[in-house]
Order: structure tokens, then sequence, then C-alpha cells
């Protein structure tokens, strides 16, 4: 399936996600010719994310795609419209940050990590795998999605390095959420956080009392009320 911009102008369609901030896609279904597409499009970001963090993203993105091609439980990338967006097969079920416990089975989860070993087999590592970005698919069985944090396998030892702990953050990702969903038992068998993750994680703490400063409440803000941006993904 070809499709560009220009086809899918006017194309009957409803927003399925609003970006969460200003560097996101807008995430639509559209309706082509009685089938229901997924566009991921940062065309209407502002210019740095349209001409530059947008389309390297979405690079990512189908480079990935392109690398898991007829895996099942990813979809299909259908294509890539310009440097802007790209079309996705829709997938018709629920992401996991909607469902609660007890939705889900140990054998949803005996699926997922399969899947993600899969992946690792194909060359990807996800590395920010989330509850948002795993769905239960119309068969019950687990889909993942956006792949615009993901690594290819290549050659060199700083991507290898890189490649083996962005596995390890999809392994360990998998086992916080079978947690999450089936109890704390399952945290046991939780990987380490890499060292790179733990690096970051430390940095993002020590720069914490700075993004403070900036998420100070606006005046009138009730006492207690959580400053903006804290939500748990
Ligand atoms: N192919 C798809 N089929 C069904 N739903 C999808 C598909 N792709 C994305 N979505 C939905 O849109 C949401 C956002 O997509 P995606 O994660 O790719 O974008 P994002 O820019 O990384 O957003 P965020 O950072 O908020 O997760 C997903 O959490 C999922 O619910
Ligand atoms: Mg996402």
């Amino acid at each position: 399936m070809h499709l560009s911009r220009k086809q899918i102008a006017g194309l009957p369609a409803r927003p399925l996600h609003t970006g969460r901030n200003a560097t996101k896609a807008s995430i639509d279904l559209v309706q082509v010719g009685g089938r229901a597409v997924v566009v991921k499009d940062v065309a209407g970001r502002p210019a740095p994310v349209r001409w530059w963090l947008g389309p390297w993203q979405l690079d990512r993105e189908c480079v990935a795609y392109r690398r898991l091609e007829g895996l099942a439980g990813v979809p299909r990338l259908l294509s890539r419209l310009d440097r802007q967006a790209i079309a996705l097969e829709f997938v018709d079920g629920p992401a996991l940050a909607i469902l609660r416990r007890g939705d889900l089975t140990e054998g949803f989860f005996n699926q997922l990590e399969g899947l993600v070993r899969a992946m690792h087999a194909r060359g990807v590592a996800h590395g920010d795998l989330h509850r948002h970005d795993v769905l239960r698919g119309p068969d019950g069985a687990p889909r993942i999605v956006d792949f615009s944090t993901s690594l290819t396998a290549g050659t060199g030892w700083l991507r290898h390095l890189l490649f083996r702990q962005m596995c390890q953050a999809d392994r360990r990702a998998v086992a916080k959420l079978r947690a999450r969903f089936l109890g704390a038992g399952a945290a046991a068998l939780s990987p380490p956080r890499p060292a790179l993750y733990r690096a970051g994680h430390l940095l993002g703490r020590l720069l914490r009392p700075l993004r403070r400063k900036g998420d100070r409440p606006p005046r009138g803000t009730p006492p207690g009320s959580p400053p903006a941006g804290t939500g748990r993904r």
C-alpha cells in the first residue's frame, strides 16, 4: 500500500491519541477505502519538531518496522506519507494503560515475553516499552507499537553496548508490567535496571530541583495540588 499526504487529505478521520506535548506526533485513525489506518504525523508541530526531531524519530520507526515486518505482534508499516508522517496498520484493542489488574492473564505476559525475544532476535530493541506502547489485540494477544526510541543492532562496540542495555531495559519493562497486572510476586523475576538507564535516572534526579522551579504552580492553585506533568506514565 502506498499512500501520500495528498491521498489521505479530506478522508474521514478521528483523533486516536493527542500528543502529550509539542514534541509528540498526533495519532489519527483515517478511513482509507473502507480500511482503518493509523497516521502518526508531526506536520502540525513547531518547526524544530516538524523539520528535525520528528522526521528523525520517524526514520527510526521505519527502520525498526521494516526489520520487524511479518512478525506477529507488531503492526505493519503501510507507508511513509512524507518526511513528517507514517501510516500504520490499526490495532483494534486497548493499550495496557487503560486496563486494570485482573484484565490480563499470565499467558498474555508469556506471549509478550516471547514477542520481545523475537523482536530482539530480529535486531530491534524498543528502549522505552511502557504500558501505552503495549496493546491487547482483538485476538487477545499482545501488540507492540511506537519504535521512535528504538535501536537496531549493528557494528561497533558502542552500538553493541547500547543495544544490549536497551534489550535488558525491554525485558525489565515486561517483568514490571507482569508484576503490575499479576501481583508483586512476579517482580522477583525483573532484571536490574541497565547501567546506562541508571545513569540517566540519576541525572534526572539531579536535575529535578531545576525542573521543580519551572513547574511552580500558577498563582491561585490550591495548596497540595500536584505540580503539572508529574503524572506517572
Ligand atoms: N498502530 C496502532 N494501532 C492502534 N493504536 C495505536 C497504534 N499506534 C499508536 N497507537 C496509539 O497511540 C498512542 C500513541 O502512539 P505512539 O506511542 O506511537 O506515539 P508517541 O508520540 O510516542 O506518544 P506517547 O509518547 O504519548 O506514547 C499509543 O499509546 C496507542 O494507544
Ligand atoms: Mg508511545
